[in-house]
Formats: C-alpha cells, sequence, structure tokens
C-alpha cells in the first residue's frame, strides 16, 4: 500500500503556479483574529479551517479524537472576516486540512537555514489516500523575500529559492522538502497555507495554471551562503547541546526526528517547553 501522489511532484517535489492577481483585494489578512504559536511570541497564524472549527492552530493529530490532516472544519469568526480567502481555499476541488494565514516576522538567510525543517502532513492519513501537500499563498508584496527547498536539509547544493512576490502561488510536498522562508524587510509577511489532499481536483487545478516546477532563483553569492549555514549549523549545535545538558533525548533538533519530537513547531520555531 502507498499513497496516490501526483506525478507533477516527482521531479522536484514542487510546483509553481500562475500568480493571483492580489492587488485588485483587499487586506482582508489585517483583519482576522490571530493566535501565537505554542511558547513562540514571534509567529502568529490566523485560521479559517482548523481541527474541529476553533481558534486554534495546533496539528489535527493533536485532538481528541485525534485526525489526519483532512477534513477541516472552518472558524466561522474568521470565515466572516475573510470571505475571498475561503473562497482561494476553497478553489481546490479536493479535500482539505489546516487552513490558516501565517504572520511571519522579518530574519535572515541564517534564520532560515536553521528553520528549515520538514512538516508531518501525513501522520494517521490512511494508506491508499491522497497524499497530502500544502499551497501557499503569497499576501502581501515580499519580492526580495524567498521560500527556501532544500531535499537535503545541510546542503545549499540541493536548495531551490522561490520568490514571494505578492500572489505568488506554489504547491510544495513539504513533507518530503525541507522547507523555511527568508523574510529580509522591516514588515511582516503574510500567506496564506492550506494542506490539500492529492486527488484529480488537486491536479486539475494545477495544471489549469500553467505549473512549472523549476524556480527563477536568484542567485546568492557562494561565500554568503556558506557563513550563513554555519551560522545556522553552529546555533543548531548549541541548541543540541543545551537539550543535552537538560538530559533529553540528543536526536532532538537535528533534523531526523519529526517537528513534534524534536521541539520544533512546523515553522522551525523552538517549543522548547515541549521537548
Ligand atoms: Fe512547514
Amino acid at each position: 500500500m502507498s499513497y496516490q501522489k501526483l506525478p507533477i511532484f516527482e521531479e522536484t517535489g514542487f510546483a509553481i503556479v500562475d500568480s493571483y492577481d492580489q492587488s485588485i483585494d483587499p487586506r482582508e489578512w489585517e483583519q482576522l483574529i490571530y493566535v501565537d504559536w505554542k511558547s513562540s511570541g514571534d509567529t502568529r497564524f490566523a485560521p479559517l479551517a482548523s481541527a474541529y472549527g476553533d481558534i486554534e492552530c495546533d496539528g489535527f493529530w493533536n485532538h481528541v479524537p485525534p485526525k489526519t490532516d483532512k477534513d477541516g472544519v472552518w472558524v466561522p469568526e474568521n470565515v466572516a472576516l475573510a470571505p475571498i480567502l475561503t473562497q482561494r481555499a476553497q478553489e481546490f476541488k479536493t479535500n482539505i486540512g489546516r487552513c490558516r494565514v501565517i504572520e511571519l516576522q522579518p530574519n535572515t538567510y541564517a534564520d532560515a537555514i536553521y528553520n528549515l525543517h520538514r512538516d508531518d502532513n501525513n501522520r494517521l492519513n490512511p494508506e491508499g489516500t491522497g497524499w497530502i501537500v500544502r499551497a501557499f499563498f503569497n499576501l502581501t508584496d515580499n519580492p526580495d523575500s524567498v521560500m527556501l527547498l532544500r531535499e537535503v536539509k545541510d546542503d545549499p547544493s540541493t536548495e531551490t529559492l522561490v520568490p514571494l512576490p505578492a500572489g505568488a502561488q506554489v504547491v510544495i510536498d513539504t513533507q518530503r522538502l525541507y522547507h523555511s522562508v527568508w523574510h529580509p524587510g522591516d514588515q511582516p509577511r503574510y500567506c496564506l497555507i492550506t494542506s490539500v489532499e492529492s486527488n484529480q481536483g488537486l491536479d486539475d487545478w494545477i495544471t489549469e495554471r500553467h505549473p512549472n516546477v523549476h524556480a527563477q532563483s536568484p542567485q546568492l553569492d557562494p561565500a554568503f551562503v556558506a557563513a550563513a549555514q554555519a551560522e545556522a549549523e553552529a546555533k543548531a549545535a548549541a541548541r543540541a547541546a543545551a537539550i543535552a545538558a537538560r538530559g533529553l533525548d540528543p536526536r532532538f533538533g537535528d533534523g531526523t526526528m519529526s517537528y513534534e519530537q524534536s521541539g520544533l513547531d512546523e515553522y522551525g520555531q523552538e517549543v522548547m517547553s515541549e521537548a
């Protein structure tokens, strides 16, 4: 048994599709009700669909009863505030799970490398059904920001950078690719993230929008990359040492465990208190 996966993701694990004309829409994301993500104060989320319709953003598997990342329940308060965002999340004609707007504060390239992680979307997902991937709709105009995607966590040669101007739309197998966002600047970035099941409906949605499985990545200076990589690895090593000093499993935080196990949340934020 295995999962139903879409051929479009075989080569690179992601598909960039036609941009959405974000400029014509009101900035609905500014009105939403946000919640902090666990112990982290930096990143906030505004759920449009959660496990049971409450204003919270925990993984569906952490609820009672637990469920996989499908059958998200619309959050009435935020749906009422963001009818266009809700409509966009409903375009897929497939089962959707978590759907939320992320508010991400500015960071550095080294931060983004440190935050690289894989999601755990398919926990509890029954084999034989569709593999759950995630759609990212960039809302704010962040032409200098990029989504980092890597096949191998600490190997920059496997990296792709996906630019994030307003309206950028990319669907990513986030359980295969390590990912995070490098967001320079002085204002938060907002993005609508939706968990979607791989099936014909999703395939049609992607195909209709002229998918490209390669990105127009900006070129980075190799010395800049190497310095940031070293900074991120040093930070990770220091964190691993701190975890070991607390008598916890030394594998925490080295990327071989899922984010709940590692003490990082799915956005790479530290959740030390829950490790
Ligand atoms: Fe993620």
